[in-house]
């Protein structure tokens, strides 16, 4: 429990993922802004959350928009001291993707992170235990078939969140990022039909937990980076990926003793 009520703002908060992290946070007691497009899924999540929570209908890549929502959170909870830039786009044809394609998935997932803060700052400077988190991936540290574009955005955000942390610590603003691994989230949902246990068997082999996480797995260690009890982590990427990132192109296969078959 946090000793003061939070102001927080996610971006994308419509999703599976955001609606656990934006839990986690209102049930600390801290009032919660989601800033998504989704209008309809949107306010479902508020809705089911609870007065703590408040969806805005905040195209990400509209600065004036942006600057809005952020003006009424502001006027509303009387100032912002977490952003959590969880928002993305999945839009992605590898090698066959368009120039204007890498320009939309790229002002989602990197551009308007970078544009949301620079918005917000003014707002958590001097705020007691202001904290910023960045969404990044596994897809962000290995290749991954026919995919360019999606995993260089992450790449890109692990970078942006070192800039970041370093520019924003004299503020007293710290920055971190978090890794998630497959977790079941809308998109794990539409692929699979709503099959949990088929995408758990199909993640099992390079997951060292042998399953998909779950969103509120994620959501605990963002809410671990946004509290006081992280006040010396900043910088940081956090894995939250069930130990993906831990295994090599081995797995957990013994391939040596393959050598005496
Ligand atoms: N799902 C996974 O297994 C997984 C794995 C690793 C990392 N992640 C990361 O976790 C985060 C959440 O992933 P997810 O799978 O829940 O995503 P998702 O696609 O379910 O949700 C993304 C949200 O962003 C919103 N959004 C997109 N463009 C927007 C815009 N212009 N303005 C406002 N909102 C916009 C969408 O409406 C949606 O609600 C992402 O940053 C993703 O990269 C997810």
């Amino acid at each position: 429990m946090s000793p003061h009520a939070r102001s927080v703002i996610i971006t994308g908060g419509a999703t599976m993922i955001g609606a656990a992290v934006a839990e986690n946070f209102a049930n600390n007691g801290d009032q919660v802004a989601l800033f998504d497009i989704d209008v309809a899924a949107g306010e479902e999540v508020a809705g089911r959350l609870g007065a703590a929570v408040s969806f805005y209908d905040v195209d990400l890549t509209d600065d004036a928009a942006v600057s809005r929502g952020i003006a009424d959170v502001v006027a509303r909870h009387g100032g912002v001291d977490v952003l959590i830039n969880l928002a993305c786009t999945y839009l992605d044809n590898g090698l066959a993707t368009t120039r204007a394609d890498w320009i939309t998935a790229l002002n989602v997932n990197l551009v308007s992170a970078a544009i949301v803060t620079q918005i917000v700052v003014p707002h958590l400077k001097n705020r007691r235990g202001a904290s910023v988190v960045n969404f990044t991936s596994i897809s962000g540290d290995v290749a991954q078939a026919g995919r360019w574009v999606y995993p260089a955005s992450k790449a890109a955000m692990s970078q942006l969140t070192r800039s970041m942390a370093m520019d924003l610590a004299p503020h007293g603003i710290r920055v971190n990022s978090v890794s998630p691994g497959w977790t079941w989230s809308s998109v794990m949902n539409t692929l699979s039909g709503g099959d949990r246990a088929r995408t758990d068997e199909i993640a099992a082999p390079v997951h060292l937990t042998g399953r998909t996480g779950n969103p509120s797995e994620v959501a605990a260690v963002v809410a671990f980076l946004c509290s006081d009890v992280a006040s010396i982590v900043t910088g940081a990427n956090y894995t939250a990926d069930g130990g993906y990132s831990a295994m090599g192109p081995e797995r957990a296969d013994q391939l040596m003793a393959q050598l005496t078959n």
